[in-house]
């Protein structure tokens, strides 16, 4: 029997041994996913505490409830380990490390490359490899392949090779693992129709394409299509401002159109393990090619000029109360790049409160979510959200829009607000 046959068959049958590399924000869920389906998974992950976190069935990503990991910890179902020895046994092996940037803005792919050399140091004979990390196109072919097929093994034959962007939205509740339909391109039409088979079992609508670096190219068309979109927005937003017109009133109204008008809205910068970082992949590897990707830098410009942009209207509005930023206390509500979730890498946040301090304010924050932050230039703790807190601050900067958050008495106690959420008329 042919090695594909052998594994379409354990898929099929559910005898398949599932290991995921990097058991993150992608990882977790997506080990939780093939768990409930019936697989056998172990998450293998460089990071000590959260191994024994997950074996002790103590999840740290918002969307995994402990009730649902718990269960499937003390059933055997799903186990974590720092040892990658222990994906020998796996049949199918999904890699989730993260793809940051360097300080150049260029792409880290060492995760990818230290996971890959990783694993095949464990075998990759009769195995499926599939990439789940948003990263350059090109990336899997080039990058993993070679370190896989190095002991003369053949790709399509003796082992599969596939690439699947994630497209999970953290803290979002209607559209899952399950519901989400999932972009996948294998190596050979082997390799896709093995890829197809496993994420068959946990996703409803899988979405083959015909190779990984067209799976690699969705997903940061994807990410670049908001990026791009979000800085358009903010640069209408700036607009707006000089001509004395409300950003959100334009927005509403233009979004009556029943075609050809998607509404996105303007804020204090961009955030996220994701859409201020994608982009950055593409336009690296254009480079290499000797092309300059324009709307990409662009909409990077005009983006992460906003927490600049926020910083200038708390100097405003102090200034209408006749005072200097410089002395003064702020306090920013809300340091999560994104409502409800407990996430702070890349959020406008951390550039507006090391902006106000450069300028000598007295910036304090709270954050249910986020119980302290610490970066290379400063490190906070959340304050507790008090009346006092509220009177004591010479001006309060909404940046996150929480759901808990009783905005009602914010706006009741609060000397000065600088809001910047979406549909608040104020910001701007
Ligand atoms: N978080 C999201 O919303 C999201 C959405 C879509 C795509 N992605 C992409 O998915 C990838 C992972 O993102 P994430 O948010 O899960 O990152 P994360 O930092 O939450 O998780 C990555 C995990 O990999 C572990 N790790 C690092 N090096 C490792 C190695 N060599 N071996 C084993 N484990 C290792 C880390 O300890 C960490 O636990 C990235 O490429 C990201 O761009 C993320």
């Amino acid at each position: 029997m042919s090695i594909k046959t052998t594994l379409l068959q354990k898929i099929d049958s559910r005898q398949a041994r599932v290991g995921m590399v990097g058991m993150g924000y992608v990882g977790l869920p997506l080990a939780v996913a093939f768990a409930r389906a019936g697989f056998v998974v172990t998450g293998v992950d460089v990071d000590e505490s959260k191994v024994e976190a997950l074996n002790r069935g103590q999840s740290y990503v918002g969307d995994v409830p402990d009730t649902e990991l718990t269960p499937l910890v003390q059933s055997g179902c799903l186990h974590a380990t720092v040892d990658y020895a222990d994906l020998a046994a796996v049949d199918a092996i999904v890699i989730c490390v993260p793809t940051p940037l360097r300080k150049t803005k260029d792409p880290d792919i060492s995760y990818i490359i230290e996971a890959a050399e990783s694993i095949a140091r464990q075998g990759a004979t009769g195995k499926l490899i599939i990439l789940e990390s948003t990263t350059y196109p090109g990336t899997t072919e080039e990058i993993i392949l070679p370190r896989l097929a190095g002991q003369g093994d053949q790709v399509g034959r003796d082992f599969f090779l596939a690439f699947s962007p994630e497209r999970i939205d953290p803290g979002r509740r209607d559209y899952t693992i399950a519901n989400t339909p999932k972009v996948i391109g294998g190596v050979t039409p082997d390799c896709l129709a093995v890829a197809l088979a496993l994420y068959g079992a946990v996703v409803e609508e899988p979405v083959p394409v015909s190779s990984t670096a067209t799976a690699e190219m969705v997903k940061l068309l994807e990410n670049t299509f908001r990026a791009v979109n979000v800085g358009l927005v903010n640069e209408v937003a700036l607009m707006c401002d000089k001509l004395g017109l409300d950003v959100w009133e334009v927005v509403k109204a233009a979004t009556t159109k029943p075609y050809g008008f998607m509404p996105f809205y303007p804020g204090p910068g961009l955030g996220g393990h994701c859409i201020p970082v994608d982009p950055h992949y593409l336009s690296w590897k254009l480079r290499t090619l000797n092309y300059r990707a324009r709307f990409i830098e662009l909409a990077a410009e005009v983006n992460s000029y906003m927490p600049e942009y926020v910083v200038g209207k708390v100097v405003d509005a102090l200034n209408g109360e006749r005072k200097a930023v410089n002395g003064c206390h702020v306090l920013i509500l809300g340091v999560a790049y994104k409502p409800n979730v407990g996430d702070v890498r890349e959020s406008p946040a951390l550039d507006i409160i090391h902006l106000l301090q450069a300028r000598g304010a007295v910036v304090s924050y709270h954050d249910p979510f986020v119980p302290s932050i610490t970066t290379e230039l400063f490190a906070l703790e959340s304050i507790q959200l008090t009346a006092t807190a509220l009177q004591q601050a010479d001006c309060v900067v909404i940046v996150t829009n929480h759901d808990c958050y009783d905005w009602g008495s914010i706006a009741d106690q609060a000397r000065l607000i600088v809001d910047t959420r979406n549909a608040v008329k104020n910001f701007l």
